[in-house]
This record gives C-alpha cells, sequence and structure tokens, in this order.
C-alpha cells in the first residue's frame, strides 16, 4: 500500500474550472479503490470549509506559516471515502466568489503567487511530517502550477517523499514578476533559468518540470507534444532534456457520475445494448432549450469559452450550417468576446441555436445526453474529458486531432470499423471543422454506420482502473528507485 497526498487546487464537488477538478476526485478515489491511501490537500476555500463544518469535520491542527496564520481541517471529498485535507488560511482562501483564482471581475487575483506559495509550503511541511500529524505519504503528486512549487521545497529536505508533477495543462505556467519572487523569499539561488526564472519572470511550473523525481500529462501524445515548439508553450527546450521523465497518462473518467444508465439529470436512461431512449433525452433537450422539436442533427458543445477550445472555428463554421438546418446546443463561460459573438448567433437563429452561458452542471450532462454530434475543435487538448463523456453517451465526438483528443477518438478513415467512434480533422482550422462534421452528417444519414460508431464509443472503457495502475506502477518505480527519474 502506498500513501499518497495528491496536492491540487480544485476538486468536484467543491471547487471546478474545468477537468482538473474531475480528476482530483476521481483519480485518488480510484487510488484508494486498489488498496492505496491517498489523501487530498486543497486550499480551504470556503465552500469547502463549510461542507468540512457541515460535515462535522474537525481541526487538526493550528500553526504559522510565514507571514500567515494557518489551520489543517480533516474531512473526507463528499460523497467519497477519501480523505481530504484543507488548508485553511483565511487572508488568502476566505475570498468571495466560486472562482479559486479569480474575483468576481474575473480577474486574478492580485495575491495568486502568495496564495499557492503558501499552499505548497504546507504541503511541503505535512510530507515531511513537521506538523504533528501521524499521516505522512511515500508519495507527493502535485498538479498544475498551483502545486508547482511543493518539489522545490521537498527537493534539499531530508530523505523526502518522492514527487510526481501532472501537466495538465502547460499554457497556464503561473507567471509572476521579479518583485514578486523577491516578496516571496525565495533563495536568489533558484532565479536562474534552470530553475525557477523564465524570461525574466518567475514560473511556478518550472517548479515542478525542474524538480519533481518523475513529470506525467495527461496523455500520451500531449507528453510528445509538448516537446516541440509548436505546443510547447516556451518549455519544450526544458521538456526534451527532461524527455526521459515525462510520461503520458490518460486520463479516466468517473464512470458513476457519467453513466447514461442512471444519470440523475436525465429524464430516461439507456446504455450500449439498448440505446433507444437517446430520443427522448433528444427531444427533452430540444424542448429545454426551446429549439423545435425535430429530427434535425443537434451539435453540442460544453466548455470554457477559451482560445484553445476552437472557438474561432466553431464560430466560423455556424452560419453554413444552420442554413443547412443543424441545431446547435452550446453551454460554456469564459472570454466575454466569444459569449457576445455566440449570443448574437442564437439571437439571430432562436429555434436552431440555444446558448447558455455560465456553469450549469445538469445542462452539461443533458447536451452530453441529447445531442447528436459533441463538437471539441481544440486547438490543444491536453487530455479532455468531454469527449470520453460524449462517447459514453452516444454522441459522437468531432474532434481535432490532437492530444487527449487524438487518443481517444477513432476516425472511420484512419481505423477499422470495429474501433471507429468519432470524426478527426488534422488541418488547424475552420474548413478542416466543417469538413469533418460534414462527414459526421453523411454517416448518421446512415443508420447502420451511425449505430456501429456509437455503440463503439458507447462500449469503449474509459475508466480509471487500468489508468490509475499506471500511476500505482509510477509511484512504485521512484520508491523503489531511491533517487530522481535518470535524466541528464
Ligand atoms: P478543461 O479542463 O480544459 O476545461 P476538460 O474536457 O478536461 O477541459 O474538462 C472540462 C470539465 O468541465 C468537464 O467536466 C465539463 O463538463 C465541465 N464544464 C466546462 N464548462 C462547463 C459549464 N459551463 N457547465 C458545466 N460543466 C462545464
Ligand atoms: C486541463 C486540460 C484538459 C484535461 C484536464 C484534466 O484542464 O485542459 O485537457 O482533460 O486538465 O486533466
Amino acid at each position: 500500500m502506498t500513501r499518497i497526498l495528491f496536492a491540487t487546487s480544485e476538486v468536484f464537488p467543491l471547487v471546478k474550472t474545468g477537468g482538473l477538478a474531475d480528476v482530483s476526485a476521481s483519480l485518488p478515489e480510484a487510488l484508494c479503490r486498489l488498496g492505496h491511501d491517498c489523501h487530498i490537500l486543497l486550499p480551504g476555500y470556503p465552500a469547502a470549509l463549510k461542507a468540512a463544518k457541515a460535515a462535522g469535520s474537525r481541526r487538526k491542527t493550528r500553526f504559522r506559516e510565514g507571514h500567515y496564520d494557518v489551520a489543517l481541517w480533516q474531512t473526507r471529498l463528499p460523497g467519497t471515502a477519501v480523505t481530504l485535507w484543507l488548508v485553511d488560511s483565511p487572508a488568502l482562501f476566505d475570498r468571495v466568489g466560486d472562482s479559486p483564482y479569480q474575483n468576481e471581475q474575473g480577474e486574478d487575483w492580485w495575491d495568486n503567487a502568495h496564495r499557492f506559495h503558501l499552499f505548497a509550503r504546507v504541503a511541503a511541511r505535512m510530507a515531511l511530517g513537521q506538523l504533528g500529524l501521524s499521516w505522512r505519504p511515500d508519495i507527493v503528486h502535485c498538479n498544475d502550477w498551483q502545486s508547482a512549487l511543493i518539489p522545490v521545497f521537498l527537493a534539499d529536505s531530508q530523505n523526502p517523499p518522492k514527487t510526481v508533477f501532472t501537466v495538465h495543462n502547460l499554457a497556464y505556467q503561473g507567471l509572476f514578476s521579479h518583485e514578486t519572487f523577491q516578496a516571496l523569499g525565495l533563495p536568489d539561488t533558484l532565479w536562474h533559468y534552470e530553475f525557477l526564472e523564465f524570461h525574466q519572470q518567475l514560473s511556478f511550473i518550472k517548479g515542478g518540470l525542474v524538480f519533481s523525481d518523475a513529470v506525467t500529462t495527461v496523455s500520451p501524445s500531449y507528453a510528445d507534444e509538448i516537446q516541440t515548439p509548436w505546443f510547447g508553450c516556451g518549455l519544450d527546450g526544458l521538456l526534451r532534456h527532461r524527455s526521459a521523465r515525462i510520461k503520458g497518462i490518460l486520463n479516466g473518467i468517473d464512470t458513476r457520475l457519467w453513466n447514461p444508465a442512471d444519470d440523475p439529470y436525465l429524464d430516461a436512461h439507456y446504455g450500449a445494448d439498448y440505446p433507444a431512449n437517446k430520443a427522448l433525452c433528444r427531444a427533452s433537450l430540444q424542448q429545454e432549450l426551446k429549439l423545435d422539436v425535430c429530427d434535425a442533427p443537434i451539435l453540442g458543445f460544453v466548455g470554457r469559452l477559451v482560445e484553445q477550445k476552437g472557438l474561432d472555428w466553431i464560430l466560423g463554421v455556424m452560419k453554413p450550417l444552420l442554413e443547412q438546418g443543424c441545431q446547435f446546443a452550446l453551454l460554456g463561460s469564459g472570454e466575454h468576446h466569444y459569449e457576445d459573438r455566440l449570443a448574437s448567433i442564437a439571437q439571430a437563429w432562436p429555434a436552431q441555436c440555444s446558448l447558455t452561458l455560465g456553469y450549469n452542471e445538469g445542462l452539461a450532462h443533458r447536451i452530453t445526453a441529447g445531442a447528436d454530434i459533441f463538437l471539441m475543435p481544440s486547438r490543444f487538448e491536453p487530455c479532455g474529458l468531454n469527449q470520453m463523456y460524449s462517447l459514453r453517451y452516444g454522441t459522437v465526438p468531432v474532434v481535432h486531432g490532437v492530444g487527449g483528443l487524438n487518443d481517444t477518438v477513432f476516425d472511420p478513415e484512419e481505423e477499422a470499423p470495429v474501433h471507429a467512434n468519432g470524426f478527426v480533422f488534422r488541418d488547424a482550422n475552420p474548413d478542416g471543422l466543417l469538413s469533418a462534421i460534414n462527414r459526421a452528417l453523411t454517416a448518421r444519414e446512415h443508420r447502420k454506420t451511425w449505430r456501429k460508431l456509437q455503440h463503439n464509443g458507447m462500449q469503449g472503457d474509459y475508466s480509471w482502473k487500468s489508468r490509475a495502475c499506471e500511476y500505482v506502477a509510477l509511484y512504485q518505480s521512484l520508491m523503489n528507485s531511491g533517487g530522481r527519474m535518470h535524466d541528464d
């Protein structure tokens, strides 16, 4: 049994901006189910502390870290048996709004560097057994820039646990000024391009990439891509240098939360061998969104409205598709210029195009179930969870062939019919997307072909079962190796 401290800045259902939250709940649960002792460490955001207090949880310890008062709460992740620790430091984490990173105007909190620096300091002290707790991890598993300083703090201590750093998205790096570097009191030796300095800025993510014992990314294709200038966000040189200790492990999904056979958000239920009720979900979706209730193909999209998700390409193809009679069911929130442009199309085509702005868990499930085609034309996609949700719900994905999309969606033009489950385009432009959508629309006219694609998708295994075992194997190899994985 391995003891793992899983440090993360978001976890479903307490605080979520994207897939990191889903993975931060479902991977630790899967590790526990495999017999390991995985504890989650999360900043003490108000929603998390409120849930802990409501569950009767207790404060375990109080101490001072730098300028801040800190308390550690021990509770359980709601709905699971997984232990959750909360780093309660009101000066840094007791903030208004639901976002872990931004104020209600959508601006980053001015002191994010201080917030996640403190989080990392506390994690390191906990991992080294300095907080008087009876539990100590063998492995500290860090995720994205918000927990990337933990390996830095552990690297020069006596007998530290091994560290794994998972890159969920290389585009978010936690970059701050030199003044901030100084204000955090980080040692001057770290201000070097081989350590935390990145083009005259402090880079949190470099802490994880340089100092951890192993680096993982959330799909094998993304592990290769980030070592190229096109996808490397300026860090590809460093990543090529560390190549021997980078491993891509595909994300799994929570197959209990995302299951068309008993999804509480749906009016009707179905499965790979009894798909008929999908049609009912489809009609209810059209009613709910006030779209014409008819057989027109419904193209769904759920996600953050940011450049990564290929919104420009979607905007570029909507008009011809609407003219052809297609319907759109869109849900998301993000950059205002995308929200505005999508809203004006939805206004012009009310019977065919619905846009819901904001975060809506139930509607995300109903679009995933009720749409015919799910759009994920991401410019890059470290893994992507929505395409796996849609595959499981018999909603055929149309995706750009990058990252995790490339590893989970298989096009009939590239794969044998027994594996094909969606449509993949490789020309990174609106025409590429449009031609893949048109191929999907043609396939939908052929009932048998379409059913086969849906069936292949629905019976795929997207669970964590085997994927979590890959993490376990990695943890064990690090624990047995005694040192860092060799890279130089
Ligand atoms: P990313 O992490 O890059 O945003 P993923 O596909 O990994 O992309 O995960 C996105 C997650 O967030 C999915 O669970 C998706 O359903 C959810 N999601 C994104 N936007 C919304 C929204 N507006 N309402 C509900 N769920 C959303
Ligand atoms: C990131 C990526 C997404 C991935 C998720 C969970 O937010 O953008 O592709 O699925 O993390 O790993």
